[in-house]
């Protein structure tokens, strides 16, 4: 009964659409969502869910990193992050959208969101010259000490779903 309804439905908008030169998208994605499905999503997952044991899950996770400054600056520092061919304006709007959308829950009541002259400081500094999992071991043992970030943040991606 239901899937019937939708398949006129499906009919009468195909027919609408077949007169019009120009069809509207149907799902539209605000800019920094849809930089970050096109620069990021490929590999941490479209909703911040990676599914690779070598990429971190972002979602509910990621704004732990902004309890410290130096965490702070590295997810800008990240070379993926740094050398995104987005300008700063734009990449500070992904790197809000990442950590306040897609890390809902989980970045300290006061954070502050990224403005892109921050974001074009770090950005100029990228992290290429330290072994990054290493690099990374060393924060989320402070977070996980000092800030209660959860265990699961010692985790990269591809677990069970
Ligand atoms: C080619 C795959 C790839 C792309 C594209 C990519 N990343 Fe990553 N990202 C990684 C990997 C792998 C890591 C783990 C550290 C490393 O080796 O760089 C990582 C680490 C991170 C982290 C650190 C999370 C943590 O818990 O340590 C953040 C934040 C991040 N990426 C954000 C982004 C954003 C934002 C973009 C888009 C502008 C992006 N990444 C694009 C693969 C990618």
């Amino acid at each position: 009964m239901i899937r019937r309804a939708t398949c006129g439905l499906g009919l009468v908008v195909a027919l609408h659409l077949a007169g019009t030169a120009a069809a509207e998208p149907a799902i539209r994605f605000t800019a920094p969502r849809s930089d970050y499905l096109l620069g990021c999503g490929g590999c941490h997952g479209y909703d911040g869910v990676s599914n690779s044991s070598r990429v971190p899950t972002l979602k509910g996770l990621v704004g732990y990193y902004l309890n410290s400054g130096e965490g702070r600056a590295y997810l800008a520092r990240l070379p993926n992050v740094a050398f995104s061919n987005l300008n700063d304006e734009e990449l500070a709007a992904v790197l809000n959208y990442m950590v306040f959308d897609l890390g809902a829950g989980s970045a300290p009541p006061d954070a502050k969101r990224y403005e892109p002259a921050e974001v074009g400081m770090w950005r100029k500094r990228p992290l290429t010259e330290v072994r990054l999992s290493a690099f990374r071991r060393q924060l989320v043992d402070t977070l996980i000490d000092r800030y209660h970030a959860p265990a699961a943040l010692r985790d990269y991606g591809g677990g069970p779903y």
